[in-house]
């Protein structure tokens, strides 16, 4: 499905991404790989660490045809679920944490950053810039974290991994465009981090308990706080107490 460009060294795979889309270098699905990432990009202006030959850091550039923009959500589940089954197949404990990181026993093995630029009420293109732990020890700073081999044991190649998230992604991403939506999310909150669980939250108004209770079609988070109230958050309104 994809296109592959691989490179020694690069800032970050997905400003790369953007780069080569503005000037129209890339005009099919790609994928973009750097072996070392020298200025990973995070969530909220957070730095994203690799570790070279042990960590991966690389970005899909989609073209959607039938994703609206506003269920554009669904590529971060078709992002979380392929690195969910790539990953479960070597550690116990996997789980997705809303809204797009990959958690192993309740440590971060992988972040996601997905730039989309929509154009009316579709989606011109969406870069998913993907970074995961594998045989790494050194990680970001800012959280707890984890690798595939601190949580297995087991040292891993590479490049398989790779192949084993990519070749989900094309499979999740199929359904995706077929709006296959109600299988996505199924499979989305059966492996959800925490629900049915109560957590600490903090929000613009404070600090609140509340239990998970799974998504919206938006993509928005549905907790049940404890006067029994439902309240949804999208993303960046909510913030994870542990
Ligand atoms: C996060 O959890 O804060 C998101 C981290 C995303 C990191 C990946 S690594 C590949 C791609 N290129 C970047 O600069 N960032 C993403």
């Amino acid at each position: 499905m994809f296109r592959i460009i691989r490179e020694k060294s690069l800032p970050s795979t997905n400003t790369y991404a953007l780069e080569l889309l503005k000037n129209k270098s890339i005009i099919t699905p790609t994928v973009i790989i750097a072996d070392v990432q020298t200025k990973g990009r995070g969530q909220s202006q957070n730095q994203w660490f690799s570790e070279e030959g042990k960590s991966l850091a690389f970005s899909t550039v989609l073209f959607p045809k039938n994703i609206k923009a506003e269920r554009q959500f669904v590529l971060s589940q078709v992002v979380c679920l392929s690195l969910f089954r790539a990953l479960s197949n070597y550690a116990n404990g996997v789980r997705i944490k809303w809204p797009n990181d990959i958690y192993i026993n309740e440590k971060k093995c992988c972040g996601v950053l997905i730039e989309n630029a929509l154009m009316g009420e579709g989606i011109a293109y969406s870069v998913c810039g993907i970074g995961v732990n594998v045989n790494n020890m050194q990680f970001s700073e800012g959280y707890l974290a984890t690798s595939l081999y601190k949580e297995s044991g087991q040292v891993f190649d590479l490049e398989s991994i790779l192949d084993e998230i990519l070749s989900h992604f094309s499979d999740l991403y199929e359904k995706a465009e077929q709006q296959d939506y109600s299988l996505l999310n199924s499979w989305y909150h059966e492996y959800l981090y925490k629900v049915g669980e109560l957590c600490n939250f903090e929000d613009k108004d404070g600090v609140f308990r509340a239990t998970v209770v799974g998504i919206d079609q938006y993509g928005q988070l549905l907790l049940e706080d404890v006067e029994k109230q439902l309240r949804t958050y999208g993303f960046k309104e909510l913030r994870w107490l542990v």
